[in-house]
């Protein structure tokens, strides 16, 4: 199988690389970059738990093939916290507001906040449920995220 050469920045370091043509993003980022925050779910861009941000955008890296973002630069969980290990005040909101149970979803819901109040720095109750709609959670029933996000939006005022 032919390979190509690819070169993108994931959490601020220059990556290049050959791959295959149907490599997915999420794959090579977990199983190239070992970036394993990146979790696979249902790999059919419905569960929202492999959600990295693309150029500052939200994409799905299970549905997208890595030779798709050569030259884009990738953020993922592993660059949120600070250097010195202190949380994001979203990862913050979560530890305190129980946001995860058992944590698969977490990274994937924390890139889409990011993104939120990024476009939407004071969001709304209804804008924050809107926005979360595509990312799916099998334990929390939602209303522990969403608090998360609520308290995360206090901590920026
Ligand atoms: S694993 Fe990508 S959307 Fe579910
Ligand atoms: S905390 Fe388990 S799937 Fe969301």
């Amino acid at each position: 199988m032919s390979e190509h050469r690819i070169s993108l920045t994931v959490n601020g370091v220059v990556h290049e690389a050959e791959v295959p043509a149907r490599l997915t993003l999420a794959d090579f980022l977990r199983e190239r970059l070992d970036v394993t925050s990146v979790h696979l779910g249902c790999e059919h861009g419905v569960c929202g738990a492999c959600t990295v941000l693309l150029d500052g955008e939200t994409a799905r890296s299970c549905i997208m093939l890595a030779v798709q973002v050569d030259g884009a630069e990738i953020r993922t969980l592993e660059s949120v916290a600070a250097e010195d290990g202190e949380l994001h005040p979203v990862q913050q909101a979560f530890w305190e507001k129980h946001g995860m149970q058992c944590g698969f979803c977490t990274p994937g819901f924390v890139m889409t906040i990011l993104e939120l109040l990024e476009l939407h720095p004071q969001p709304t109750r209804a804008e924050i449920e809107t926005w979360l709609g595509g990312n799916l959670c099998r334990c929390t029933g939602y209303v522990k995220i969403v608090e998360a996000v609520e308290q995360a939006v206090g901590a920026q005022r």
